[in-house]
Protein backbone atom coordinates (compact mmCIF):
# COMPACT_ATOMS: atom_id res chain seq x y z
CA UNK A 1 0.00 0.00 0.00
CA UNK A 2 1.66 3.41 -0.98
CA UNK A 3 0.07 5.70 1.50
CA UNK A 4 1.84 5.69 4.87
CA UNK A 5 0.12 7.22 7.40
CA UNK A 6 1.50 8.36 10.92
CA UNK A 7 -0.11 5.09 12.46
CA UNK A 8 2.52 3.40 10.50
CA UNK A 9 5.09 4.53 12.54
CA UNK A 10 3.20 4.96 15.56
CA UNK A 11 2.44 0.91 15.55
CA UNK A 12 6.32 -0.11 14.77
CA UNK A 13 7.38 -0.58 17.68
CA UNK A 14 6.22 -4.00 19.69
CA UNK A 15 4.09 -2.61 22.40
CA UNK A 16 0.70 -1.58 21.27
CA UNK A 17 -0.28 2.22 20.83
CA UNK A 18 -3.53 1.56 22.14
CA UNK A 19 -3.23 -1.10 24.64
CA UNK A 20 -5.17 -4.16 24.97
CA UNK A 21 -8.32 -4.26 26.27
CA UNK A 22 -11.01 -4.13 24.22
CA UNK A 23 -13.65 -1.43 23.54
CA UNK A 24 -15.90 -0.32 25.86
CA UNK A 25 -18.96 -1.68 23.44
CA UNK A 26 -17.46 -5.08 22.52
CA UNK A 27 -19.78 -6.71 24.99
CA UNK A 28 -22.75 -4.75 24.46
CA UNK A 29 -22.77 -5.31 20.54
CA UNK A 30 -22.26 -9.42 22.29
CA UNK A 31 -25.15 -9.28 23.49
CA UNK A 32 -27.34 -7.81 20.84
CA UNK A 33 -25.77 -10.64 18.37
CA UNK A 34 -24.22 -13.51 20.67
CA UNK A 35 -21.51 -15.53 19.11
CA UNK A 36 -22.29 -18.91 17.19
CA UNK A 37 -19.72 -20.48 14.89
CA UNK A 38 -21.53 -19.31 11.72
CA UNK A 39 -21.70 -15.73 12.82
CA UNK A 40 -19.12 -13.30 11.26
CA UNK A 41 -17.78 -10.20 12.62
CA UNK A 42 -15.97 -7.35 9.92
CA UNK A 43 -13.38 -4.97 12.38
CA UNK A 44 -13.13 -2.06 10.14
CA UNK A 45 -10.04 0.14 11.16
CA UNK A 46 -8.83 -2.46 13.67
CA UNK A 47 -5.68 -0.55 14.36
CA UNK A 48 -2.97 -3.57 16.24
CA UNK A 49 -5.61 -5.82 16.26
CA UNK A 50 -7.21 -5.47 20.22
CA UNK A 51 -10.78 -5.43 19.51
CA UNK A 52 -10.74 -8.15 16.87
CA UNK A 53 -8.70 -10.74 18.62
CA UNK A 54 -10.93 -10.08 21.58
CA UNK A 55 -14.06 -11.16 19.06
CA UNK A 56 -12.56 -14.10 17.63
CA UNK A 57 -11.96 -15.00 21.20
CA UNK A 58 -15.53 -14.77 21.74
CA UNK A 59 -16.31 -17.60 19.56
CA UNK A 60 -16.78 -15.41 15.94
CA UNK A 61 -15.17 -15.75 12.52
CA UNK A 62 -13.59 -12.13 12.56
CA UNK A 63 -12.41 -10.40 9.77
CA UNK A 64 -10.30 -7.22 10.25
CA UNK A 65 -8.54 -4.43 8.21
CA UNK A 66 -6.45 -1.45 8.47
CA UNK A 67 -4.36 1.00 6.38
CA UNK A 68 -1.29 -0.30 8.35
CA UNK A 69 1.20 -2.78 7.34
CA UNK A 70 1.86 -2.87 10.93
CA UNK A 71 -1.08 -3.28 12.42
CA UNK A 72 -1.90 -6.04 10.20
CA UNK A 73 1.24 -7.75 11.32
CA UNK A 74 0.43 -7.10 15.03
CA UNK A 75 -3.42 -7.73 14.75
CA UNK A 76 -2.05 -11.43 13.30
CA UNK A 77 0.78 -11.61 15.67
CA UNK A 78 -1.98 -10.90 18.84
CA UNK A 79 -4.40 -13.41 17.30
CA UNK A 80 -1.43 -16.12 17.34
CA UNK A 81 -0.69 -15.20 20.52
CA UNK A 82 -4.39 -15.50 21.96
CA UNK A 83 -4.76 -18.75 19.57
CA UNK A 84 -6.96 -17.61 17.05
CA UNK A 85 -7.99 -17.38 13.88
CA UNK A 86 -8.43 -13.77 12.39
CA UNK A 87 -8.68 -13.23 8.66
CA UNK A 88 -6.91 -9.47 8.69
CA UNK A 89 -5.15 -7.64 5.50
CA UNK A 90 -4.48 -4.22 4.32
CA UNK A 91 -7.13 -2.41 3.08
CA UNK A 92 -8.57 1.63 2.75
CA UNK A 93 -12.24 2.63 3.79
CA UNK A 94 -12.19 4.71 0.68
CA UNK A 95 -11.56 2.17 -1.88
CA UNK A 96 -12.13 -1.18 -0.57
CA UNK A 97 -13.92 -4.02 -2.73
CA UNK A 98 -16.99 -6.24 -0.76
CA UNK A 99 -15.84 -9.60 0.54
CA UNK A 100 -18.66 -11.33 2.24
CA UNK A 101 -21.62 -10.53 4.58
CA UNK A 102 -21.55 -10.03 8.04
CA UNK A 103 -23.67 -10.38 11.41
CA UNK A 104 -21.28 -7.68 13.01
CA UNK A 105 -19.85 -4.88 11.61
CA UNK A 106 -17.74 -2.85 13.87
CA UNK A 107 -15.66 0.67 13.87
CA UNK A 108 -14.22 2.60 15.97
CA UNK A 109 -12.02 5.92 15.64
CA UNK A 110 -11.53 5.28 11.95
CA UNK A 111 -14.44 6.95 9.63
CA UNK A 112 -13.17 10.48 10.15
CA UNK A 113 -10.60 9.13 7.62
CA UNK A 114 -13.37 8.58 4.84
CA UNK A 115 -12.91 11.50 2.08
CA UNK A 116 -16.28 13.49 2.04
CA UNK A 117 -17.12 11.80 -1.71
CA UNK A 118 -16.89 8.50 -0.01
CA UNK A 119 -19.33 8.82 2.56
CA UNK A 120 -22.54 7.59 0.74
CA UNK A 121 -20.39 5.14 -1.26
CA UNK A 122 -19.07 3.70 1.88
CA UNK A 123 -22.63 3.20 3.86
CA UNK A 124 -23.96 2.13 1.03
CA UNK A 125 -21.46 -0.96 1.26
CA UNK A 126 -21.84 -1.26 5.03
CA UNK A 127 -25.91 -1.88 4.05
CA UNK A 128 -24.73 -4.44 1.35
CA UNK A 129 -22.30 -6.25 3.25
CA UNK A 130 -24.58 -6.28 6.83
CA UNK A 131 -26.79 -9.66 6.80
CA UNK A 132 -30.57 -9.27 7.60
CA UNK A 133 -31.03 -8.87 11.43
CA UNK A 134 -27.22 -7.66 11.50
CA UNK A 135 -25.44 -5.20 13.76
CA UNK A 136 -23.09 -2.33 13.35
CA UNK A 137 -21.28 0.09 15.23
CA UNK A 138 -19.78 3.55 14.06
CA UNK A 139 -18.25 6.21 16.22
CA UNK A 140 -16.85 9.32 14.77
CA UNK A 141 -15.43 12.71 16.41
CA UNK A 142 -17.55 15.49 15.97
CA UNK A 143 -17.08 19.42 15.28
CA UNK A 144 -18.64 21.69 17.70
CA UNK A 145 -18.17 25.81 18.40
CA UNK A 146 -17.41 25.66 21.96
CA UNK A 147 -14.57 22.87 21.58
CA UNK A 148 -10.72 23.89 20.31
CA UNK A 149 -9.43 21.06 17.54
CA UNK A 150 -7.59 18.89 20.22
CA UNK A 151 -3.35 19.19 19.75
CA UNK A 152 -3.25 15.76 18.23
CA UNK A 153 -5.40 16.09 15.61
CA UNK A 154 -4.14 14.64 12.12
CA UNK A 155 -4.32 16.61 9.26
CA UNK A 156 -5.75 13.33 7.36
CA UNK A 157 -8.81 13.31 9.97
CA UNK A 158 -11.96 15.45 9.24
CA UNK A 159 -14.54 16.40 12.11
CA UNK A 160 -18.27 15.40 11.08
CA UNK A 161 -20.93 17.28 11.65
CA UNK A 162 -22.90 16.51 14.77
CA UNK A 163 -25.88 14.08 14.27
CA UNK A 164 -24.02 13.22 10.73
CA UNK A 165 -23.47 9.47 11.05
CA UNK A 166 -27.19 9.21 12.65
CA UNK A 167 -28.68 10.06 8.98
CA UNK A 168 -26.62 7.22 6.63
CA UNK A 169 -29.33 4.39 8.62
CA UNK A 170 -32.65 5.95 8.60
CA UNK A 171 -33.95 2.63 7.59
CA UNK A 172 -32.22 0.48 10.73
CA UNK A 173 -33.75 -0.02 14.22
CA UNK A 174 -31.75 1.96 16.56
CA UNK A 175 -30.55 0.43 19.46
CA UNK A 176 -28.21 3.25 20.68
CA UNK A 177 -27.59 6.57 19.88
CA UNK A 178 -24.90 8.79 22.02
CA UNK A 179 -23.71 12.10 21.67
CA UNK A 180 -20.65 12.62 24.40
CA UNK A 181 -18.27 15.16 25.20
CA UNK A 182 -15.52 13.92 27.41
CA UNK A 183 -11.86 14.72 28.29
CA UNK A 184 -8.37 13.46 27.06
CA UNK A 185 -4.84 14.02 27.51
CA UNK A 186 -3.42 13.19 24.42
CA UNK A 187 -0.88 15.47 22.79
CA UNK A 188 0.51 16.41 26.08
CA UNK A 189 -2.77 18.57 26.58
CA UNK A 190 -6.00 18.15 28.22
CA UNK A 191 -8.73 18.99 25.60
CA UNK A 192 -12.40 17.94 24.85
CA UNK A 193 -13.56 15.67 22.51
CA UNK A 194 -17.22 15.17 21.28
CA UNK A 195 -18.28 11.76 19.99
CA UNK A 196 -21.43 10.36 18.32
CA UNK A 197 -22.00 7.03 18.47
CA UNK A 198 -24.74 4.56 17.02
CA UNK A 199 -25.04 1.00 17.21
CA UNK A 200 -28.29 0.05 14.77
CA UNK A 201 -29.60 -3.10 13.47
CA UNK A 202 -30.83 -3.78 10.02
CA UNK A 203 -33.88 -5.36 9.57
CA UNK A 204 -34.62 -6.34 6.20
C1 LIG B 1 -7.99 5.88 16.21
S1 LIG B 1 -7.29 4.46 15.39
C2 LIG B 1 -8.40 3.19 15.95
C3 LIG B 1 -7.80 1.81 15.84
C4 LIG B 1 -8.66 0.67 16.38
N1 LIG B 1 -10.01 0.70 15.84
C5 LIG B 1 -8.69 0.69 17.89
O1 LIG B 1 -9.69 1.15 18.48
O2 LIG B 1 -7.70 0.25 18.49
C6 LIG B 1 -7.78 4.74 13.70
C7 LIG B 1 -7.36 3.62 12.75
O3 LIG B 1 -7.83 3.94 11.44
C8 LIG B 1 -6.86 3.47 10.53
N2 LIG B 1 -7.05 4.17 9.26
C9 LIG B 1 -6.78 5.46 8.96
N3 LIG B 1 -7.10 5.72 7.69
C10 LIG B 1 -7.59 4.55 7.18
C11 LIG B 1 -8.08 4.18 5.90
N4 LIG B 1 -8.13 5.07 4.89
N5 LIG B 1 -8.48 2.90 5.70
C12 LIG B 1 -8.41 2.00 6.72
N6 LIG B 1 -7.95 2.30 7.95
C13 LIG B 1 -7.54 3.56 8.18
C14 LIG B 1 -5.54 3.80 11.19
O4 LIG B 1 -4.46 3.08 10.64
C15 LIG B 1 -5.85 3.45 12.64
O5 LIG B 1 -5.49 2.13 12.94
Amino acid sequence: MSIRTNYETWYEGDTYYWGLEPGDFLDELIDLCPPAPDKKVLDIGCGEGKDAVYMAGKGYQVSAFDLTENGIRKTLALAKDRNVKINAYVDDINTFNIRDEYDIIYSTGTVQYLFEENKKAFFDKIDQMTKAGGIVFFNVFVEKPFLELPPDWDIEEKMWKSGELFTFFPDWKIERIDEVIFEDHSGGKPHFHCMDTIICRKMM
